[in-house]
């Protein structure tokens, strides 16, 4: 059973809601994932994949920047709700059911705190992405926020120690997240940008997310032509 697949139902009517209002309502985006996706994807044709799409909810995204939405995912329970906002695949990111250099883009959103094997899944990324397609991730950023970071205060986030010492962690500032549930592991700046150079990748554009201190760091990168 995978670890979301307990938790699928909350993701999809609590948390969710937190993290991103309903459409339409003022402030939706508070952390500014959907406005990075735009930004960092971009329009495009042809699919784009997310691998750990969870429910779902960045394909609307992605679809309207012209892009034709696939995800993967490892939760059953995650992938119910997906199965009604984009078509799917129950498959690990780590051996993705796709062929080599066969898919324009791929991006990955909020997950990477999920994968303790993540440069290895960069790598598989990098191996299905087309020459010259491009990736794009949006994560928790590495410096604040992380098992280490306190952000009960938003206007004053403490940053304990913990930063440097790479650890998969349920501590959390608050009960009413992922890290407390599932657990997440931390990657350092370093070591998360290291992933995509090492993949082969060509990083091209970063951006933060949320204020008045970032939760969210992201990366654009794209494979080489052939
Ligand atoms: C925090 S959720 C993010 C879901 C979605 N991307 C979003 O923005 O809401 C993390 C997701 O990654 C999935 N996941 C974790 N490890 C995975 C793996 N190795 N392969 C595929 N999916 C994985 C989990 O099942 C979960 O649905």
């Amino acid at each position: 059973m995978a670890a979301y697949d307990e938790i699928a139902d909350w993701y999809e009517n609590q948390f969710l809601t937190s993290r991103r209002l309903p459409l339409g309502a003022p402030g939706r985006d508070p952390l500014d994932i959907d406005r990075t996706i735009r930004q960092l994807l971009g329009e495009g044709v042809g699919v784009c994949l997310e691998i750990g799409c969870g429910t779902g909810i960045n394909a609307h995204v992605v679809r309207e920047l012209g892009w034709v939405p696939v995800g993967v995912d490892l939760s059953v329970g995650m992938l119910g709700h997906a199965l009604l906002r984009l078509p799917v695949a129950l498959a690990d990111a780590k051996r993705l059911p796709f062929r080599d250099s066969g898919i324009p883009a791929v991006v990955s959103v909020m997950v990477h705190t999920d994968m303790p094997g993540y440069p290895d899944i960069i790598q598989e990324a990098a191996r299905v992405l087309e020459p010259g397609g491009v990736l794009v991730h949006v994560g928790v950023h590495p410096c604040f926020c992380g098992g280490f970071a306190d952000r009960a205060d938003p206007e004053a986030v403490v940053v304990r120690r913990g930063y440097l010492d790479r650890h998969w962690t349920t501590d959390s500032w608050t009960d009413q997240g992922l890290r407390d549930k599932v657990g997440a592991a931390h990657w350092s700046m370093p070591e998360l940008l290291h992933a995509f150079l090492d993949a082969g990748l060509a990083v091209e554009r970063f951006a933060e997310g949320g204020s008045p201190t970032p939760m969210v760091f992201a990366v654009r990168a794209r494979r080489g032509p052939r």
